[in-house]
Formats: structure tokens, C-alpha cells, sequence
């Protein structure tokens, strides 16, 4: 696929002009500066902008330099990071600030190598961060640019083909202006995300329309080829709120895999403690046998209290939520913790498990019935 001066100019110059007058004004545009660009880079993976824009400027408040943010504990990061989802990204954000600190005396790194060896940062987040903050000349290729390149170039082979990424990449550069790289960046970002979406593009109010490839052979709808939809697994889960005067159990997941270091309250998979075979008992029996086998507890709960569905990358999940309040405090050991209810909310919780979090809090505040039934 070849991009020559005239093609790079029927794409790029309606583009740029577009963007003048239909660009989005969104708060890391105004503070081109490498930590913000990076911070809104990372927040803005597998996210919509409009979720994004309160953590940015609550995460900037929080740390306003890469120094503060290596300073800060963990748990206070994945707090801010809360309900956005992806932890994987809130972690390697923190390592990376630490690495940053350590490397490079807290300079952060103006080198496409030396950001894309930091933890989290692959070569389009870094060639995004360089060119919109430093104004350097790198191409990008996130799930927004690959969409309009693939329509553009009308390009129906799979775009996650090794050869097909490849040539997406070369366009990507090809088409990097001299000038104002990273105003160029944005709009292309623009486009994707506000006109040329995965479903039902705006064809009418595309820039590039009249040179668009699928447009003129009526592809919009067929390119970017899809991926097979995967059937995903569903799994039940169980978790017991256990509340002992003004505290209520909780417990840290471990500091791999999935949720890592995010608080919840106890509880396990149905399957993982029937077993297989007897998975099909009631989640509230699994519960009862849960807390029996892993912390000699015998609960008595009063039906299913609240039920979360949630999906996540690999699979769906199903939690059934039973509360109920014991006398004893047993002293438990790590990972499990006594939280009192008022520093609850301090804890960095999974996002399903946060909902349990905000039940509590409203019936705590308001009726405190089901909170004193046993
Ligand atoms: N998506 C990824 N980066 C973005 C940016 N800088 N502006 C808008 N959307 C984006």
C-alpha cells in the first residue's frame, strides 16, 4: 500500500482543518506537557473520554508531578484509579514513576526507547506522549487510528495480521506532517473516536469522505474486518458481608493476577468450593461452606442480600451478596482485615465489590436495619 504527497494530502489537510473547528476541548490539550499527555494517554486505553476527564483532573490534583505520584503508596494509587477499571494500568503507571524517579531523576524520558522500556508505555502510547507534549514526529496506531487508516486505504485483510500492523504502522508514519505533528495526532484521534466509530460512521460529516476508500466502495460497515466474537465463560461467585459492631470484614487480593492488591469482601468462585462436579448447589450454601472451610465461621444470612453482574476481558461473572452480623472479632490475620465502617471507603476496591461499598454506605447513613438484622 503506497501513501504518496497527493494521497497524504487529500487526508491530512481536511483533517487538520476539521479539527480547527470540530476538535474536541479536552483538559490534557490545554496542559501539553509530557506527565499530563502521559497520564491522559494511559487513562484514555480501553476507556471513553467522558469517564476519563473527572479521574484525570482528580489524579493531577492528587500528583501533580511524577515525583509526587512515585512518592505515593500503592493503595492511595489504585484508590484514585477506582472504577476505572484495567488496574494493570494504575500499577505499571506507579512503577513506571518510580523507575522515572530512579533512571532519570524524575526527567521524564524524551526518548521513544528509553519511554517504551518503561513498564505500561508500548510504542504508540510513547509515540503519542513525545509528539503531542514535545512536538516530535511519531506515528501512532491505537484502536481509533487503525479503524480510519483501514477504512481510508479500504485495507479488508485482518489488521491484526502481523504483515497487515506492519503496513498500518508505515502509513501511520507516512502520513505524520512536518508541521504540528501532534495537532495532526489529536485530530486523527478525533476522527475515529467522534465520526469514523466502529458503528454507523458519520460518513456525511467526515472531512475525508470524497477520498475515502469504503466510502466509495460502501465498506464502512465490513472494514475493519471483525474479530470472531468469542464466547465468553460465566461463573458465579459468592461473597458475605460480615459486619461486628461498627467494623466489617475484609480481605486484600493477592499482588498478581487478576484485581491484584484490590480489597473485596471474602468469599470465592461457587466452583472452587463445591468442586466441580457439585457446582450446581446455592451460592448461599457455598457461602456458608466458604467462611466454614476458610475461616471456621458458621454465618447464618437471611437470603441473597444484593446480586452484581460484571464483565470482565475473559469472562462474566455473577455475585451473589449475602450480609450478616456476627459478635465475635476474631483477630484475622493478613489478607483479611477488620476495616471500621467510616474507613471503609479508604480501601482501593474492585469495581462490583465498591458497589457492595456504596449499599453500605447509604444503609448505614439511612436505615440501619438490615445493617443490625443478623
Ligand atoms: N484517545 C487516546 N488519546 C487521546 C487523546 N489525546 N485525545 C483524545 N482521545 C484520545
Amino acid at each position: 500500500m503506497i501513501c504518496d504527497a497527493g494521497t497524504k494530502a487529500r487526508f491530512t489537510r481536511p483533517l487538520v482543518r476539521w479539527y480547527r473547528t470540530a476538535g474536541r476541548d479536552l483538559p490534557w490539550r490545554n496542559r501539553p506537557e509530557p506527565y499530563a499527555v502521559y497520564i491522559s494517554e494511559i487513562m484514555l486505553q480501553q476507556t471513553q473520554v467522558s469517564t476519563v476527564i473527572p479521574y484525570f483532573h482528580r489524579f493531577l490534583s492528587a500528583y501533580p508531578t511524577i515525583g509526587d505520584l512515585a512518592a505515593a503508596p500503592l493503595e492511595k494509587v489504585l484508590k484514585q484509579w477506582q472504577g476505572l477499571g484495567y488496574y494493570a494500568r494504575a500499577r505499571h503507571l506507579h512503577r513506571a514513576a518510580c523507575q522515572i524517579v530512579e533512571q532519570y531523576g524524575g526527567a521524564f524520558p524524551s526518548d521513544l526507547k528509553a519511554l517504551m522500556s518503561l513498564p505500561g508505555i508500548g510504542r504508540s502510547t510513547a509515540g503519542a506522549i513525545l509528539t503531542i507534549a514535545l512536538g516530535q514526529r511519531h506515528p501512532i496506531l491505537d484502536g481509533n487510528v487503525r479503524r480510519v487508516l483501514c477504512r481510508f486505504f479500504a485495507i479488508k485483510e485482518d489488521p491484526r495480521e502481523k504483515k497487515v500492523e506492519a503496513m498500518l504502522w508505515d502509513l501511520s508514519s507516512a502520513l505524520l506532517p512536518k508541521r504540528l505533528p501532534g495537532f495532526y495526532l489529536q485530530a486523527i484521534m478525533d476522527l475515529g473516536a467522534t465520526i469514523c466509530k466502529p458503528k454507523q460512521p458519520i460518513c456525511g460529516d467526515c472531512p475525508v469522505t470524497r477520498a475515502c476508500g469504503a466510502r466509495r466502495a460502501g465498506l464502512q460497515a465490513d472494514i475493519p474486518l471483525k474479530k470472531p466474537t468469542k464466547m465468553i465463560p460465566h461463573f458465579d461467585y459468592v461473597a458475605g458481608v460480615i459486619l461486628s459492631g461498627d467494623a466489617v470484614l475484609i480481605r486484600r487480593r493477592p499482588l498478581k493476577g487478576l484485581l491484584a492488591g484490590l480489597w473485596e469482601f471474602p468469599g470465592d468462585r461457587v466452583a472452587e468450593i463445591f468442586g466441580e462436579l457439585s457446582a450446581d448447589e446455592s451460592p448461599e450454601a457455598a457461602l456458608h461452606t466458604y467462611f466454614k472451610n476458610e475461616l471456621g465461621l458458621e454465618l447464618t444470612t437471611a437470603g441473597q442480600w444484593m446480586t452484581i453482574k460484571h464483565v470482565f476481558t475473559h469472562f462474566k461473572m455473577t455475585l451473589h451478596v449475602f450480609i450478616c452480623r456476627i459478635d465475635a472479632q476474631l483477630g484475622y490475620e493478613a489478607p483479611f482485615r477488620w476495616a471500621k465502617m467510616k474507613t471503609l471507603d479508604q480501601h482501593p476496591f474492585s469495581s462490583s465489590h465498591h458497589r457492595i461499598v456504596l449499599r453500605l454506605d447509604t444503609l448505614d447513613r439511612g436505615g440501619s436495619a438490615t445493617l443490625s438484622a443478623s
